[in-house]
């Protein structure tokens, strides 16, 4: 799995065809796609079209997408990867991920409480049994997971006849998730960034005080100018210097350069030690979204935490 991937999550129908073969053109080889981000379709087309041109070749292309939170049914998810399939227009993946330790029967998100189904109704190990299934049909080359604590793993490690081979995570200097990392090391699970730039959220407020945009953080801006480079590419660069892979969103060819260009940033120890200092366990995306009122999810069965 190259180390560096392209995040499409947010990049428009309009704009993630043109991104895509920018990318592919600047070298990129690995692409993160969701069912979720309603633009596998268009994905598909640009790489149609890369492989048509001769910008790359299925196989020196790492094409990841996940499973979405309506089709955990150990029987339903063969059929949500062949429509991802489908509408990539590929005939395996590299690698399948449970979207959401979370699961419902509403087409895109919940609009009341009785479209929740609980993990004791539905537990992640039966649509496991599903993603096992995909993996020996040859529809994906490695299955994983996101968004999963490291209790969540540790029991599904314990249950599953194939191991994730990947946990998909919000991570950055203000989410630094070092258990979570620590276990994946133990169990040889690798560790994507997600959000690895703080999306596109402006400045927050935690506890009363203003935590600044990522991008503006000024530890981030004053080692960026130490390496004369860009504190994106310091964010980027932080992630990989920490065994993570990492899978920062653009749409914007100078961005998507200058993001690709971060693998020849070097960092080093008091770089290291000084962002370390940064953690602020604060989450962009902190999951509310699946806790409305009577939803069997709240924030602390969600993160174990
Ligand atoms: P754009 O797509 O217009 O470049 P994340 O990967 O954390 O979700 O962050 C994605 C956000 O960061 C998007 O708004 C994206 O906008 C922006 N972005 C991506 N690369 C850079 C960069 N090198 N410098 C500044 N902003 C960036």
């Amino acid at each position: 799995m190259p180390v560096l991937g392209l995040g499409t999550w947010k990049s428009k129908p309009g704009e993630v065809y043109d991104a895509i073969i920018e990318a592919l053109k600047i070298g990129y080889r690995h692409i993160d796609c969701a069912k979720i981000y309603g633009n596998e379709a268009e994905i598909g087309a640009a790489f149609t079209a890369a492989f048509e041109q001769g910008i790359v070749q299925r196989s020196d292309l790492w094409v990841t997408s996940k499973l979405w939170c309506n089709a955990h049914e150990e029987t339903a998810v063969i059929p949500a990867l062949q429509q991802t399939l489908k509408d990539l227009c590929l005939d395996y993946l590299d690698l399948y991920l449970v979207h959401w330790p979370v699961a419902f029967t509403a087409p895109l998100a919940p609009k009341t409480a009785e479209e929740y189904i609980s993990l004791d109704e539905l537990p992640i190990i039966e649509t496991w049994k599903g993603m096992e299934a995909a993996l020996n049909a040859g529809l994906t080359r490695t299955i994983g997971v996101s968004n999963f604590s490291v209790l969540k793993l540790r029991d599904l490690v314990s249950k599953a006849k194939v191991k994730p081979a990947i946990n998909q995570v919000e991570l950055h200097p203000y989410l630094q998730q070092n258990n979570l990392l620590d276990y994946c090391n133990t169990e040889a699970i690798t560790l994507t960034a997600y959000s690895p730039l703080g999306t596109s959220a402006a400045a927050q407020k935690v506890e009363g005080a203003v935590l600044t945009t990522l991008r503006d953080n000024p530890v981030l801006t004053s080692i960026a100018t130490k390496h004369a480079c860009t504190t994106a590419q310091v964010l980027i660069q932080w992630a990989i210097a920490r065994g993570t892979t990492v899978i920062p969103k653009s749409v914007n060819p100078e961005r998507l350069k200058q993001n690709f260009d971060s693998i020849n940033v070097v960092l080093d120890t008091e770089d290291m030690m000084a962002i370390a200092q940064l953690d602020a366990h604060f989450r962009f995306v902190d999951g509310t979204f699946w806790t409305m009122e009577g939803s069997p999810y709240t924030l602390a069965n969600l993160w174990d935490e």
